[in-house]
């Protein structure tokens, strides 16, 4: 296992807790969704900050990113310099795969984060890191959320996929079982390859929103295995640490049936 700290974290308490945006949120009341997300008076430092990720990270893009995930940036037609509007944002996807982002204040208590996937919702955050944080980053932030996640969302088979994540999530009660879907999610939507026609390709938004994680992830440092989510489901991973094992699927079909199956064997579908 690598010692190296790596860039951006999402999804992780710190063990100190020091950080406050990486302190669940249980949702009180509903999130904004779509055009009700209003556009924060970003400083012209956060747009920057933006603009500096986005270029660093659109080099680093070709040959490493998988088709679908470039597919879906093109089609989004995220501005460059300035940070997006959720609600914009949100009106592509919905026209494309009838998903629909809700405004998060932060990172959401587990529940409420998966009952919004089960629904065709995503959340996503609308503050962005700061300058120092630039290769590292505990919470989450829109850089991640929007640039990460959202392109793949655009992908028919990918939006089904991650849908049924939450529609599965809601219905498990069993705290092993649990932690089985939280790799299989960590090990796919965050940190999954696919094999593409030029090879293999990237397609997890927490690796294509980190140049860390995109440095390393195709080098022979990183072994990687065909997808069987059993086996992902049995891979504990390390979330301070670059990734020493990923997983590879065909494709996206592929992803969904093989996660599919997974998920009714245990009867959560
Ligand atoms: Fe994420």
């Amino acid at each position: 296992m690598s010692s190296t700290p790596i860039a951006t974290r999402p999804e992780t308490t710190p063990p100190d807790g020091s950080d406050p945006r990486c302190i669940p949120h249980k949702l009180t009341v509903p999130l904004p969704v779509g055009d009700a997300c209003s556009y924060p008076a970003y400083s012209a430092e956060e747009h920057a900050v933006w603009h500096t990720l986005y270029a660093r990270m659109a080099e680093l893009l070709p040959g490493r990113a998988a088709d679908e995930f470039l597919t879906g940036l093109a089609a989004l037609q995220l501005d460059h310099e300035k940070i997006p509007a959720l609600s914009a944002v949100s009106r592509q996807l919905h026209r494309t795969t009838g998903w629909q982002i809700a405004r998060t204040p932060g990172l959401l208590d587990a529940h409420d984060f998966f009952s919004h996937l089960a629904r065709r919702i995503f959340p996503c955050t609308d503050y962005i890191r700061g300058r120092h944080e630039l290769d590292y980053t505990p919470a989450p932030d829109c850089f991640h959320d929007i640039f990460g996640h959202t392109p793949m969302i655009m992908h028919p088979r990918f939006a089904d996929f991650y849908q049924k994540i939450g529609q599965a999530a809601l219905a498990c009660r069993d705290p092993q079982l649990e932690e089985g879907l939280t790799r299989i999610y960590w090990f796919t939507v965050e940190f999954g390859l696919v094999k593409n026609p030029g090879g293999l390709r990237l397609f997890g938004n927490g690796i294509l929103s980190s140049s860390g994680e995109t440095l390393h992830s195709l080098t022979a440092q990183v072994e990687k295995r065909p997808f069987v989510p059993e086996k992902a489901a049995a891979q504990p991973y390390d979330i301070w640490h670059l990734q020493d094992v990923l997983w590879v699927v065909d494709s996206f079909d592929q992803l969904e049936r093989e996660f599919v199956r997974w998920a009714r064997s245990h009867r959560l579908l």
